[in-house]
Formats: structure tokens, sequence, C-alpha cells
């Protein structure tokens, strides 16, 4: 069979997020009485488009080792849930500044400061209740709530945030944004692919080649984002570009140039890849998808 497209693999990764959509949206539903203004927001950054490519491979990686679309529904929920909070913060005026997120004003434009701030805790805070409520084995649940922590935890993104915060206005240092694209996006990737192995059960050299296929694909993503603010359309990719290099941000263009910054990504997409070969012929769309992400346009 003929390796898709990166137009197809897009159109197909589209397909599997209207699916994803209908049942995500219905765990953002409050069990409780809950400020209306709270729901509104927390659906609007969360149920507002996005790729819903983590999802994607907590979902595969899952299936991959042996389980269902529905094993991995809380853990692949929960996921998107921590990066919609990520987004909301990383958007504010504190932090990136910015206006627009998915095609449309970021949620503290549409909602304010205060309430952007309190959706992004109560979104991070909703991913741990569907894990602990939604999976079924209390076993699966402790390692899946530590995984989650740790990879959106102050080792995780948020560690790789503060440092992307610390480097604006400093000299471009490659090393310096290695460590920043670890932990601001390879730790959330990793995590995905952790979470789809523990989902399913999975043996341990399962839940490693799927932990290490989430961590170079997501250090081959975060390059990509950082390209495509130098590249790409705001159209296209639905928030605003070339704001990296006004915040003077560590990024692989500031800190080796356009080309070097794909090789990179490259070498990045080849081990993604090769962490897959434990999964045989199954595992395609996945590689599909490493390309897609270096490719994609938004
Ligand atoms: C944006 O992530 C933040 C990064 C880590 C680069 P995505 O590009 O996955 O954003 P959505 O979810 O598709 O909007
Ligand atoms: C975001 O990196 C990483 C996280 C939100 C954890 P960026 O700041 O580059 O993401 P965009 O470009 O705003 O989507
Ligand atoms: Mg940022
Ligand atoms: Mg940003
Ligand atoms: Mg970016």
């Amino acid at each position: 069979m003929e390796e898709p497209t990166t137009a197809e693999v897009g159109e197909r990764l589209a397909a599997w997020a209207g699916r994803f959509n209908a049942r995500f949206e219905a765990l953002l539903v409050p069990s409780e009485p809950v400020p209306p203004i709270m729901v509104e927001a927390v659906r609007y950054a969360a149920a507002s488009g996005g790729k819903r490519v983590r999802p994607y491979i907590v979902t595969r990686t899952c299936e991959l080792c042996g389980g269902t679309e529905d094993d991995a529904l809380p853990a692949a929920a929960a996921l998107e849930c921590v990066h919609a909070f990520s987004l909301v913060h990383d958007d504010l005026p504190a932090m990136d500044n910015d206006d627009f997120r998915r095609g449309r004003p970021t949620c503290h434009k549409a909602y304010g400061e205060a309430v952007a701030i309190l959706a992004g805790d109560a979104l991070v805070t909703l991913a741990f209740e569907l894990l602990a409520t939604r999976m079924k084995d209390p076993q699966k649940i402790v390692r899946a709530v530590t995984e989650l922590a740790r990879g959106a935890g102050w080792a995780g993104m948020i560690g790789g945030q503060t440092e992307d915060i610390l480097g604006e206005k400093c000299a471009p240092d490659l090393e310096r944004v290695r460590q920043i694209h670890r932990g601001k996006t390879a730790r959330l990737f990793e995590a995905a692919g952790r979470l789809g192995a523990i989902s399913a059960g999975a043996d341990e050299a399962q839940t490693s080649a799927a932990a290490e296929f989430g961590h170079y694909l997501g250090l081959a993503f975060q390059i990509a984002d950082d390209i495509l603010d130098v590249t790409g359309s705001a159209q296209e990719l639905g928030k605003a570009v070339a704001k990296d290099a006004q915040a003077g941000k560590q990024t692989y263009p500031a800190a080796v140039g356009l080309e070097e910054s794909r090789r990179i990504a490259r070498t990045f997409v080849d081990k993604a890849i090769g962490a897959l070969r434990i999964f045989g012929p199954a595992a395609d769309d996945l590689r599909a998808l490493v390309r897609f992400v270096i490719d994609r346009k938004k």
C-alpha cells in the first residue's frame, strides 16, 4: 500500500477529529451546578476546533497495543483538556499575549483575563477528574494520573513554558531551545503515547516504544510550529504569525536558521518512525502522521 499524502493524512485526521469532538464535548458537561460563564469559557477553549493530534496519538497507540477507541477515550479527552488549558494560559497577556487562536479571539479576549485564567484552571482539574472517574481499572488510573501530572507539571509542560518565558530576549541558544521544546511540547506528546499504552494495558516494551514515538514526534511538531511562525499564514494557522521574533523567543529558526531547523526536524521524524518498529505495518498511519506534522500548513 502506498503511503498517504500529507493532504490525505490531514483529511483523515480531520475526519477522526470530527468523531472525537462529539464524544469529547459530551464530557465537557458539568455534573454539578457551575457558573454558566465558566461552562461557556471552558467549552469555548476546548471544544473549538484544533487538530486533535494529541488525542489521536492516545487513541492510535492504545489500539496498536490491543485496546479499543473506547478504552482510550478518557485519557484522550484528559490530555486534550490539559492541552487546551496550556493554550489558554499561553495566550494570556502575561505570557505570549495573543489575540487569536483556532481562528477566533483567544479565551481572554472573549471572556476577560480572570475568567480565562479560571477556565484554564478548570480544564486542568477536569482532566484529572476524567481520568479518575471515566477510566475503569484503578491501577490504570493511578498510572495515567501519574504520567499526565508529570507530563503537564513543573518538570514537564509547565516547566518548559517557564523556561520559554525566561528565555525571551536572551541571545538565541540551541541548547536552551532544545530544553524548552522537550518541556513545553515533547513531554505532553510523550504522555500521549504512554497514556495510550496504559489505557490498553500494554507491556513495558510497547509502553516505552509509544512514549519514545510521542517524544520525538513532539520535538518535530514544535520545530514545525516555530517554522510556521516564520513562514506560515495567519489565515491558515488561525493564530498570529511572526510573533516569536517580535517577542525574542528562543526558537530553532532563531538559533540555527530555517534550513538547519528543517534538517533537525527530519532527524526527529526518523527517530519517531524508528520507535514504531515494534508495531509493524499496523502503525503505518502514525508513520504518515509524523511526516504530516512537519509538512503541515496549519
Ligand atoms: C499548539 O498546538 C501549541 C504547540 C505546542 C505548538 P497545536 O498546533 O496542536 O494546536 P491545536 O490544538 O491544533 O489548535
Ligand atoms: C506553546 O508554544 C506551547 C504550549 C502551549 C505548551 P507556542 O507559544 O509556540 O504555541 P503557539 O504558537 O502559541 O500555538
Ligand atoms: Mg508560548
Ligand atoms: Mg504562544
Ligand atoms: Mg508557536
